[in-house]
């Protein structure tokens, strides 16, 4: 069997050397993947122009590629799941519509208020003026958030109305997110622990995975600005079993059918980042895709066939997969280059030694 991973990170690299483990899988293509991806055996890095959904459908024909892997948010944001399922190849990623969810702040917030989802409480404005205005009427510190897709980077955390003037002046002035800062949320700030829950989803069938907690702050001991994530393990002990409860019960239950009702029913990995405190949990957000780094600590502990898991959910048979884990724990750790989350050099040499 052949497969094609979309995407160039240490999430793509977890997948692809997942996937290449099984039997089955003669090779596993990535597009465009990365020095590590171009050392792992049965894997080969592919220069394919990925926006181009044409070029992804003739390689996967040519190819005879069964099973297409989609890693980060901007393909599944941009529809690409939908071209590749409506040309009859096997696609694990939602839907355009389902990935709105991470593709709008706005939305996703409107979706929890209307499906009855735990969440901070919020407001979301178009224009600065507004959005200015409000900042009198509320307690601080408080949460600027860019709408749409800014890697993890568009929220800003203030702790006084000073620094929410100055995120609103660096997003809606300076356009420091450009088109994703077109328009904000600006909500209130949770206190609490946060964990990762990733499950797999089709439709009304779900399929957790081992949970994790990854850590976002660039510095020491959870200090500075936020990045995509600098390390996460596996398992989170703050997700007991009572919690793990609620989060399918509050969180993903009303979600999955949400979807169904609104015409846009979820294939594909689902992320909700959650803040708990007193075991009450609230929902930071949600992702259309498996975390980065989570998926690195939790496919170390995956012991079942992640290529039949994401089989299992296209072909709709997910109520009959046992997935098995690990006992052990994992930890993955990110190397960034000096000034990351600003600005920062790349194409630099990793040494192993
Ligand atoms: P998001 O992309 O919305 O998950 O935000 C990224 C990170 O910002 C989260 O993982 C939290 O660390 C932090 N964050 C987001 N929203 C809030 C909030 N309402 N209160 C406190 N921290 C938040
Ligand atoms: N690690 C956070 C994310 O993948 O969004």
């Amino acid at each position: 069997m052949q497969i094609l991973v979309i995407g160039s990170g240490g999430r793509e690299h977890a997948l692809a050397w997942k996937s290449a483990q099984d039997e089955s899988v003669t090779n596993v293509f990535v597009a465009p993947g990365n020095a590590g991806t171009a050392l792992e055996p049965k894997v080969t890095n592919l220069s394919l122009d990925t926006n181009n959904f044409i070029k992804v459908e003739n390689f996967c024909k040519e190819k005879h590629v069964e099973l297409v892997i989609i890693g980060p948010e901007q393909p599944l944001v941009d529809g690409m799941s939908d071209y590749l399922q409506s040309k009859g190849i096997n696609t694990f990623g939602p839907s355009q519509a389902a990935a709105q969810l991470e593709g709008s702040k706005t939305f996703s917030k409107d979706f929890f208020i209307k499906y009855g989802i735990p969440t901070a409480a919020y407001a979301s404005f178009n224009d600065y003026d507004s959005s200015k205005n409000y900042l009198d009427t509320i307690e601080y510190p408080t949460v600027v958030k860019a709408d749409g897709l800014a890697a993890g980077k568009g929220v800003i955390i203030c702790a006084d109305k000073d620094e929410a003037l100055a995120a609103l002046d660096s997003i809606f002035k300076d356009q420091a997110f450009g088109e994703a800062g077109n328009r904000v949320v600006i909500e209130e700030f949770l206190e609490g622990e946060e964990a990762s829950f990733i499950a797999v989803v089709s439709k009304d069938k779900i399929v957790p995975l081992a949970t994790s907690q990854d850590h976002k702050a660039v510095g020491e001991g959870d200090t500075g600005l936020n990045t995509g994530g600098m390390g996460a393990y596996s398992p989170a002990p703050i997700v007991d079993e009572h919690i793990h409860q609620k989060i399918i019960d509050q969180v993903m239950k009303p979600t999955m059918a949400g979807l169904i009702s609104e015409g846009s029913p979820y294939l594909g990995f689902l992320y909700a980042g959650l803040m708990i405190k007193n075991g009450e949990l609230k929902v930071l957000e949600f992702n259309c895709r498996f975390g980065d780094p989570e998926t690195q600590p939790i496919l170390l502990r995956l012991k079942s066939s992640l290529v039949d898991l994401c089989l299992a959910a296209i072909n709709d048979e997910l109520d009959s997969y046992q997935i098995n884990w690990t006992e052990q724990h994992s930890c993955g750790v990110v190397i960034a280059s000096e000034g990351y989350p600003e600005n920062y050099a790349t194409n630099k040499e990793v040494c192993s030694t």
